[in-house]
């Protein structure tokens, strides 16, 4: 019986045996069509202006909100990495409801940004534009009668990013979803003679549970409704290409799509449909349920995460910001890729 399967499996003259790539680590490394490297990623940080010390994000395991004193010290380890850009978060000393402190030119993010250019100036610097982690109320705008503004939001967007680009940051990302932030951002830096400032505008930011942890990292959970009035509905693709569409419009430099895993077929579309640089997000919590699991010993870690930043070039995405860029980094050193 046995040899019968082997016999006739012996004459089979097949043409094409996609297998004799995949025979030897030498070949499938031939083979390969995607190759990650940490000069795809994007590495995000939390400065916090109340501590001290390093403290960890419990939903984020590995993963600390920083005192400005060690803030030099991660900007070396990320350029050593061979890293490009650090994303840098604030969490201020105080909130209010216009969110001062994020466009104060004393502000956390601010003097981040500073030190970050002082020591490590080949590391280019993304600052998030937005508001939420300095409004008491920890929504991305300027909240009236219960609704958030979108006009009046716009001015604060642009001082923010003004604020940013003046202590040393190469690109802003505006995220708050407001409509015609990147254009209100672009007019802004170009009147303040900052026409060379890039924009990487959160395009497609969808209203995602997947932000859960992040909220905890930077405290920025909204004390009332939540953003769905101004983040994506996670169905709709077609809206999607259209913020695209219109941020490319407005002037944005780079794209987003964020988060990253759900929409995946976001990434591609819009890889297909435009020619402006892409950056996917790959979230918090898309990061809190691979160390989960990991820590479990569910999945192998090491492993998932590789295959999940991996599916996400291949998906079309150039730039992948990740809170395992280190981890990977380190990783594709120790495996000399
Ligand atoms: C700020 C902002 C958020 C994230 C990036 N910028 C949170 C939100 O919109 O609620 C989420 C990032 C993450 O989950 O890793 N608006």
């Amino acid at each position: 019986m046995i040899s019968e399967i082997y016999e006739t499996s012996k004459k089979f003259k097949l043409t094409q045996r996609p297998r004799r790539l995949r025979r030897s680590q030498a070949l499938r490394t031939l083979a390969k069509e995607t190759r990650l490297s940490s000069l795809d990623l994007v590495y995000p940080i939390f400065v916090d202006a109340r501590i001290k010390s390093q403290e960890p994000i419990q939903s984020m395991p590995g993963i600390n909100r920083l005192p400005l004193s060690e803030v030099h010290k991660e900007a070396l380890e990320v350029s050593s990495l061979k890293i490009p850009a650090i994303l840098v978060f604030g969490l201020p000393e105080r909130k209010d409801a216009t969110g001062t402190e994020a466009y104060a030119s004393s502000g956390i993010v601010q003097q981040a940004i500073q030190i970050i250019k002082k020591t490590a100036p080949q590391l280019a610097v993304i600052s998030d534009v937005c508001l939420c982690e300095y409004t008491d109320h920890g929504h991305c705008g300027i909240v009236k009668n219960g609704s958030i503004e979108n006009d009046e939001t716009l001015n604060l967007l642009g001082k923010v990013a003004v604020s940013q680009v003046r202590a040393g940051a190469d690109i802003v990302a505006p995220s708050a979803m407001m409509d015609g932030q990147v254009k209100a951002i672009r007019n802004r830096l170009d009147e303040s003679n900052l026409n060379e400032t890039a924009i990487m505008a959160y395009s497609a930011k969808f209203a995602s549970a997947f932000y859960g942890p992040f909220r905890e990292a930077a405290e920025s959970t909204p004390r009332f409704g939540d953003r769905r009035a101004y983040q994506m509905d996670p169905p709709n693709k077609r809206e999607a290409l259209r913020e695209i569409a219109l941020d490319i419009q407005e002037g944005a430099d780079i794209v987003m799509v964020k988060p990253a895993l759900s929409y995946l077929d976001i990434i591609n579309q819009a890889r297909n449909q435009f020619n402006t640089p892409l950056a996917a997000y790959n979230v918090s919590g898309e990061y809190a349920m691979i160390k989960a699991a990991g820590n479990n010993g569910w999945i192998d870690e090491k492993a998932v995460t590789m295959e999940v930043l991996t599916s996400i070039k291949r998906a079309g995405a150039d730039i992948i910001i990740t809170y395992f860029a280190k981890d990977v980094a380190r990783q594709l050193q120790a495996t000399n890729q």
